[in-house]
């Protein structure tokens, strides 16, 4: 939802600010725009690509210094008004410019009320209400801390904000709210970025401003420097240090980040897995997590892709730990006013940790005295830091906006989930949990490599489906779980229509839609319903659908003469199978996409981090 970057010090900052744009380009990219602050504060901004805004300042747009030494920039995901010039990013007045990464939920009100003092707006943005809001308050009081802090007093919303002013060209002033904000220190300079990527090629160590802080980026003095500011005076703030690499972040030799970090899924859950086993079985090392087995039920509250893993780790847990469990789509959690209890623990999935959504629901368990946890791919974000217990995904940095290596992280990590309950509720033998417990971290990477390996036959297939209009997605218990989640990547990255349905419940409407050729993606991994699948198969069949089949040796004999086209996988463990089958469904939607020459990376109207409700 919109990157931001800044940066003051001793080098040029135009290449700094385009490479951090383009690190960042995964959370929105309608717009892009930078304002340089050297002899003259200039704003060069373009509707389109980071390429179109480079072409903008090589053709010396504006008389843009391609020198100065401070700016900041925004790559925007668009939500008031469309991608034009105007609407993107900074936003200036003769004594500002602004970039803005959330939403100004009181815009209009402001907007009215700046008008009467004769401000002209010239976007439909929220955020140039904010500029002149900042701009209006620092023309009476030329003080950026007091002004920002005064500005954000009134402004309602989510948001991190850089401002630079024209009568301080060294300096960057930053605040966030509910929105992220990381900041670092070099000798070279100060940075801040909306996202550890954008800062990986200058250092891995920064550091997170808190709510409502201002952030002073100075290269003025002797060394640049970084400094936060609260309501009391001066703070400081802890360093984090970051394990990722660059090349992490780099597409390293693959057309596409997708396809790159599809490979590093399995090496993702061995990392992810190994630390937690110990003598054989799980051990989480928290309290909270450690004591699962004691409580009456779970809720998993996560959305879109995470939220699919939640639905699957929630079949594992329910059929190996009997224990009840719900999901819930964090974004309708919030509103429903939930009915809570201590002894319902809530488990929040986020590969980001910065999703506005989940987020709220994290905060409503938290303000209700619910215990949380939290499963995140990034340390130190926001959910991170506020639930009371984390588990990390170490499925390293996920720059395309397909979440696909968190998914099989965080799948493996919520049958390990599955496997501790059960033994801990002593439902399971040691020797049963720590034959599981060495089939999920040692035999799922290896089973996933597999997987992969059979990307010619998948090929094949996606061939067929980037014709299609429609394409259904069906299967039962788990299978059910890893469909729903194909179809949602198939349609996200190649706008293929795509629909997953219980295949039991086909029959109750949907089949309507079955005509000559309708693909239809059957996963079939369970034995104990590869029967019913096959009768399902059949009724596709019978009126013309195309049943591309993705199965095990454990259920082939039964569905395979049922289908069309058929992917037997590597496994056929009721826990790992799904995993991988899903991962096929993955790169079946990569190839589609590809294919069908879709922008694979970067699909339309969508951004990577939605940190807006
Ligand atoms: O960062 P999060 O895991 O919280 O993100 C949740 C969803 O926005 C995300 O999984 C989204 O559905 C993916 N882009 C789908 O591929």
């Amino acid at each position: 939802m919109c990157g931001i970057i800044g940066y003051t010090g001793t080098k040029p900052v135009c290449p700094i600010l385009i490479d951090g744009l383009r690190a960042l380009e995964y959370r929105g990219y309608d717009s892009a725009g930078v304002a340089l602050s050297g002899k003259t504060l200039t704003t060069v901004k373009r509707a389109g690509r980071i390429s179109v805004l480079e072409e903008a300042l090589a053709a010396g747009e504006a008389g843009a210094d391609l020198q100065a030494p401070c700016g900041i920039a925004h790559t925007r995901w668009a939500t008031h008004g469309a991608p034009t010039d105007a609407n993107a990013h900074p936003h200036a007045t003769d004594r500002l410019a602004l970039v803005h990464n959330g939403i100004i939920e009181n815009d209009r009100a402001l907007r009215r009320e700046l008008e009467e003092k004769g401000y002209v707006f010239n976007s439909e943005t929220d955020t140039e209400a904010a500029a002149k809001l900042i701009d209006s308050i620092y023309a009476e009081t030329p003080d950026p801390i007091a002004a920002i802090r005064a500005a954000a007093k009134r402004l309602e919303g989510a948001y991190a904000l850089a401002v630079v002013f024209a009568d301080r060209p060294k300096q960057i002033y930053a605040i966030r709210r509910d929105n992220p904000l990381i900041v670092a220190a070099t000798a070279e300079g100060a940075f801040l970025a909306s996202d550890i990527p954008a800062l990986l090629p200058h250092t891995k160590d920064y550091y997170r401003p808190d709510e409502n802080e201002i952030v002073v980026l100075d290269a003025e003095g002797e060394a640049p420097s970084v400094r936060f500011f609260g309501a009391e005076g001066e703070l400081t703030h802890p360093v984090c240090t970051v394990n990722w690499n660059v090349e992490q972040a780099e597409k390293g030799g693959y057309d596409h980040f997708m396809r790159k970090e599809l490979g590093e899924g399995p090496e993702g859950v061995r990392r992810t897995l190994t630390p937690l086993v110990r003598d054989g079985l799980p051990a989480f090392g928290l309290p909270l997590m450690d004591g699962l087995g004691k409580m009456r039920s779970m809720r998993i509250v996560a959305c879109g892709t995470a939220m699919h893993a939640g639905l699957m780790g929630r079949a594992f847990i329910e059929r190996l730990a009997r224990m009840p469990v719900t999901v819930e789509i964090a974004s309708e959690f919030r509103y429903r006013n939930p009915i809570l209890s201590p002894d319902e623990p809530i488990l929040l999935l986020s590969q980001s940790g910065e999703t506005a959504d989940t987020l709220a629901a994290l905060r409503l368990a938290r303000a209700n005295g619910i215990p949380t946890a939290a499963i995140v791919n990034v340390i130190g974000s926001s959910v991170a830091r506020e639930a009371d217990a984390v588990l990390a995904t170490h499925a390293g940095p996920e720059i395309a906006v397909a979440s696909t290596k968190a998914y099989a992280t965080q799948a493996s990590m919520m049958a390990l989930i599955a496997v501790a309950i059960a033994h801990q509720r002593g439902l399971i033998t040691d020797e049963k949990a720590k034959e599981m417990t060495a089939a999920l971290a040692d035999r799922l990477p290896a089973a996933l490599e597999e997987t992969i390996a059979l990307e010619e036959q998948m090929i094949e297939q996606a061939k067929r489906l980037s014709s299609a209009e429609h394409v259904f997605y069906i299967g039962r218990g788990t299978d059910y779980d890893g469909s729903v989640e194909g179809a949602l990547k198939l349609k996200e990255i190649s706008y293929i229509h795509s629909e997953a349905y219980a295949a039991g419940e086909l029959k109750h409407g949907t089949i309507s839609l079955i005509t000559d050729g309708v693909p239809v993606v059957a996963l079939s991994t369970d034995a104990n319903t590869a029967s019913k699948m096959a009768s399902n198969m059949r009724e596709v069949r019978a009126r013309g659908g195309y049943v591309l089949l993705i199965c095990t040796e454990a259920t082939r004999a039964e569905v395979e003469p049922c289908s069309d086209a058929c992917i037997v996988l590597p496994e056929s463990d009721p826990m790992l199978a799904p995993i991988c089958g899903v991962l096929t469904e993955h790169m079946i939607a990569y190839h589609t996409a590809r294919v069908m020459g879709c922008d694979v990376d970067k699909p339309r109207n969508l951004a990577k981090s939605v940190t807006v409700e």
